[in-house]
This record gives structure tokens, C-alpha cells and sequence, in this order.
């Protein structure tokens, strides 16, 4: 398997403690971390696989380093790419926006030719509107993560999330 890209934004610490526990666990192939903030769009053009991490903020914004990148994202050619998003979120207290980055990222993704993997149902999760959800599938265009409220079933949602990548990668 080629090198895998992992770029993300956290505003809070919260998405970067999920990264370091996708680092320990990931065995499949060597992982580059960088952060959103820091990211070139020469980064994109260097990998074939990626992992995009981020949180959602202020009714469906994205993380602010992400929005801050947003406009140069929107302009990165995935043809030939695959991509898995991840994305954290509060699903009682944010129940209409509920991980909505995750479904800003996978929009430009798609549109501009990469492939996606690593959906991920929406059945175990309590909210009431999403961007992440894909339009008539009980399914996320990726990993929905909830520190605020469930943060012990995140190891297991992590854990198989990563498997199931793994081997769509
Ligand atoms: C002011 C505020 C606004 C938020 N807005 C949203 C939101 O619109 N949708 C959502 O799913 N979560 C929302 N959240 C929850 C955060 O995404 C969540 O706490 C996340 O774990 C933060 O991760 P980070 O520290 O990596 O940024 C919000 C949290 C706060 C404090």
C-alpha cells in the first residue's frame, strides 16, 4: 500500500487526540501527519491516499484551520486519489449541523474526480439533519466520532473504521 497523507484541523485538541490514536494503530503503511494549517497543495499532488480529519463549529462551519484552507481545497485535482474523511462532532448540541465537515470536505472530493471511502452508518447516532449524510442513505460519507457525548464508543468506532479502510485503501 502507498503512503498514506493524514491532514487535519482541531480546534480544541479534541480531532488531534484522534489522530494520534489513528498513528498507534495504523500497521498497513507508513502515515505522514500534517496539519491543515500547514498543508501546501503540493501535499495533495505528492500522495494518492489520504485521511482527512476535522471538527465542526458554530452551526456547521468547518474547523477554522479547514475553513481557512477551504478556497485552495475547492482547487485540488483527486482524479486518481482516494480519500477517507473523519469527522468530530456534538450530535445533542449541534443536532442540525451534526458533523457537517465532514460532508464539505467529501463534496469537493467528489466533484473534483477522487474516490471515497470509509462510509459509515448513521444508525447508532441521535441527530437531525446532517451535510455528512449521503442524500437517500442512512449512511455518512465518513467516520461520525461524538468526544462530547460518547466518547467510550469511540476506541470500537475508531478501531473498525480503520480496519474497514484499510482494506477499501
Ligand atoms: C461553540 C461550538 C460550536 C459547535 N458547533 C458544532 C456543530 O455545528 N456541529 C457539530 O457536529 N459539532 C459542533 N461542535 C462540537 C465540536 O465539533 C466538538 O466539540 C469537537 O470535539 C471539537 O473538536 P476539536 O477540538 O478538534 O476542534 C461545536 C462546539 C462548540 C463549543
Amino acid at each position: 500500500m502507498n503512503k498514506i497523507a493524514l491532514i487535519y484541523g482541531s480546534d480544541t485538541g479534541m480531532t488531534e487526540e484522534i489522530v494520534h490514536n489513528i498513528v498507534d494503530d495504523w500497521s498497513a503503511s507508513e502515515i505522514d501527519v500534517i496539519e491543515v494549517s500547514n498543508v501546501k497543495k503540493e501535499d495533495f499532488e505528492r500522495f494518492d491516499n489520504f485521511i482527512l480529519g476535522l471538527s465542526t463549529w458554530y452551526d456547521g462551519d468547518l474547523q477554522s484551520d479547514w475553513e481557512e484552507y477551504y478556497d485552495e481545497f475547492k482547487t485540488i485535482d483527486f482524479t486518481n486519489k482516494t480519500v477517507a474523511i473523519f469527522g468530530l462532532g456534538d450530535q445533542y448540541g449541534y443536532g442540525e449541523f451534526f458533523v457537517d465537515g465532514v460532508g464539505m470536505l467529501a463534496e469537493v472530493v467528489l466533484k473534483n474526480g477522487g474516490k471515497l471511502i470509509g462510509k459509515w452508518s448513521c444508525e447508532e447516532y441521535d441527530f437531525e439533519k446532517s451535510k455528512a449524510q449521503i442524500e437517500g442513505e442512512d449512511n455518512f460519507y465518513g467516520l461520525a466520532l461524538d468526544e462530547d457525548n460518547e466518547p467510550e464508543k469511540t476506541p470500537e468506532r475508531l478501531q473498525k473504521w480503520l480496519k474497514q479502510i484499510e482494506s477499501e485503501f
